[in-house]
């Protein structure tokens, strides 16, 4: 199957390594151009170089105010103002109970979920063509809350909502998804694995090896599979699927639906 990727242009949010990666990876695979976001411009001009030509990295940090102008200077110099999609992806917020995270914890947490993105996408969503989409990566947490990570359990619900929002407010000129991770082999993962296995007193392996076996398929899922999958959702291919929320997780998630 041709996904109709050659040529279109994209922002990709938390590029420089995991999952956001991942889909920047899969987009140029399929002949798209990318423009690579996150805070460390060195890792990102790594990522970029790796990716050849069709990739250039723009440093930002989303949480900050002044992001949305970065990028948008960056597609005008990059794609000429216009744009095919958006992957609204940065870093996880910090894990804790509810009630023993701080106020400035709280208000972090929403700048990096739903305020910087919310920035964002005021901005860039006047500079996409018709037939554009944008893809929220949130997590399994907006189904089944994840103990110990209460900001993502009271957030990201949120950002779903605002994806399916989005999903009727933009249609049917601009598609809007959300792709939830499981628990997919990055270095977000392996530190809260770390952080778990230093309060039970294990391992990390160990504690990596008790949560692969709560997943059905028995294993972490590589970034790689949760990239194509994105790389699909943003495609012309996927071009009725608006207003999903869509998994990747083995399995994990027993809800329905
Ligand atoms: N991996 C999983 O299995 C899993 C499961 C559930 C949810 N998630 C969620 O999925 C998202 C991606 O996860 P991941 O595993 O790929 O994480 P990761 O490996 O830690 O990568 C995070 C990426 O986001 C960038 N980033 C962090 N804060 C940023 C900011 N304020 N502005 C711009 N870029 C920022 C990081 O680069 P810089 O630090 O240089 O900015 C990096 O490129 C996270 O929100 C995570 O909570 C992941």
């Amino acid at each position: 199957m041709n996904l109709g990727l050659n040529g279109k242009r994209f922002v990709v949010g938390g590029a420089s390594k995991g999952l956001g990666r991942a889909i920047a990876t899969c987009l140029v695979e399929e002949g798209a151009r990318v423009l690579l976001v996150s805070r460390d411009g060195e890792a990102l001009a790594a990522v970029a170089a790796e990716l050849g030509g069709n990739a250039t990295p723009c440093p930002a940090d989303v949480a900050d105010p002044a992001a949305p102008a970065t990028i948008l200077a960056a597609i005008e110099a990059t794609f000429g103002g216009r744009l095919d999609g958006l992957v609204v992806n940065a870093g996880g917020p910090p894990g804790g109970k509810a009630l023993d995270l701080s106020d400035e914890q709280w208000l972090a947490s929403y700048q990096v979920l739903l305020g910087g993105p919310l920035r964002l996408l005021r901005a860039l969503v006047p500079r996409m063509d018709d037939g554009a989409a944008i893809l929220f990566v949130t997590s399994t947490s907006v189904r089944q809350p994840i103990p110990n990570l209460d900001t993502s359990n009271v957030l990201r619900p949120g950002v779903t909502a605002l994806a399916k929002t989005l999903a009727r407010e933009l249609a049917p000129r601009i598609r809007v998804n959300s792709l939830a991770p499981g628990r997919f082999d990055t270095d977000r993962v392996r530190s809260l694995d770390e952080q778990r296995a230093a309060a039970l007193g294990t391992t990390p392996e160990e504690q990596k090896e008790q949560s692969a076996k709560a997943i059905p398929f028995g294993r972490y899922g590589e970034p790689a599979e949760f990239g194509r999958v994105g790389a699909f959702l943003l495609s012309p291919a996927a071009s009725y699927v608006s207003g999903l929320a869509a998994h990747a997780d083995g399995a994990a998630v027993a809800a329905l639906p």
